[in-house]
């Protein structure tokens, strides 16, 4: 190049300047978008509120340097783009530049590090060890979960629903019978890994009244998108209601299904079948409750060839007998124990009654 010293400095200057006036303006709209997303459900614990804080922190903390980063390659690329002719127009390679790097590497690790012990103070925080606690035993299996409480009498009650007190914190057992499952309510904002060997532990208190989906959010195995059940935030009169409806050892009483919950209502089978107790139609077709799902069997054709037993036995114990085409350890295993023997009974005759050719 024949051109003085001063002109390509110059000349880089006003990129510069540019390049960055574009990513700080590309900056602010980065961050207003990505803050008026809304990103969670509606919020049900306590924990929530300094979670979504946490969330917003580090949306108005990353995007920034996300859109800054982006704006400069995309600007460089079509800005210093090599034209025919330019091939040897670049000079000589620059090469090191000391204060650059320890700009570039202190930024970053200031940013880490303030935002990893932010995170940490928040997380130990709601996590908290509270007086007056709700034990609740989880346990996942494949593919369904059990929630287990202490009984009036000592004895464990087991649940295939979660039902919480309002304000009253909750500390959750988790635990896995078989594969990794990973038990999340949304709305508590508050997820953990079930580990078969271990127990892991969470804590949550519900402060909003309603039913939540209880998730599983570990790829588990062919059943793993219906591994869905619900928690039910309800008052405490209502809690200690239900809880003391179910008898111990053998499982509840099976209440009325859907979103109602609470309730010692008499076992009815379709109810059991269609709500939450059972949940039986999200997986299998039955005209009569109307269901069309395909994960297993159609009942309308297999279960008119069984005795009632044999119906119980595939309700209780679904893998002693499999119907060809379909794979064993799909269908959970704890409906003897979360139904108890009424829910199963009605269950049964239900089916039988509803199938008859
Ligand atoms: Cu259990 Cu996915």
């Amino acid at each position: 190049m024949s051109g003085g010293g001063e002109s390509p400095v110059r000349a880089a200057r006003t990129p510069v300047s540019q390049m960055l006036g574009i990513g700080a303006i590309a900056s602010v709209l980065g961050v207003i978008a990505a803050l008026l997303i809304d990103w969670f459900p509606t919020a049900a614990s306590e924990q929530a509120g300094p979670i979504d804080t946490l969330w917003d922190v580090l949306l108005i903390a990353s995007v920034p340097v996300f859109v800054l980063v982006v704006t400069i390659v995309l600007y460089s690329a079509f800005r210093f783009r090599m034209r025919p002719g330019e091939e040897l127009a670049d000079g000589p390679p620059i090469h090191g530049n000391t204060r650059l790097e320890i700009i570039w590497t202190a930024i970053p690790a200031i940013l880490l590090v303030a935002l990893c012990s932010y995170a940490y103070v928040v997380l130990t925080d709601i996590e908290d060890a509270k007086a007056n606690s709700l034990p609740v035993r989880v346990v996942g299996e494949q593919f369904t979960w059990t929630f287990y409480y202490q009984g009036e009498d000592g004895q464990e009650v087991a649940s295939n629903q979660l039902y919480l007190p309002i304000d009253r914190p909750v500390n959750f057992t988790v635990q896995s019978k078989d594969v990794l499952h990973d038990f999340w309510v949304p709305a508590f904002r508050m997820k953990i890994d079930a580990v078969r060997g271990i127990d892991t532990k969470l804590r949550v208190t519900p402060n909003r009244l309603g039913t939540y989906p209880v998730v599983c959010a570990e790829l588990c195995g062919l059943g793993h998108a219906a591994m869905r059940q619900n928690a039910h935030v309800v008052s405490p009169d209502e809690f200690d209601q239900w809880l003391s409806d179910r008898p111990s050892g053998a499982g509840p009483t099976a209440s009325a299904g859907g979103s109602e919950g609470g309730g010692g209502e008499p076992a009815d089978g379709k109810t059991i079948f269609t709500g939450d107790q059972g949940r039986c139609g999200s997986c299998h077709t039955l005209d009569d409750a109307g269901t069309t799902a395909t994960v297993g069997p159609d009942l309308d054709e297999v279960v008119p060839d069984l005795s009632k037993d044999e119906i119980r036995t595939s309700i209780e114990d679904p893998d002693a007998e499999i119907t060809d085409g379909y794979t064993p350890g799909i269908m959970p295993q704890n409906f003897k124990e979360t139904l108890g023997e009424d829910g199963v009974t009605a269950l049964v005759d239900y089916l039988s009654e509803v199938t008859k050719r």
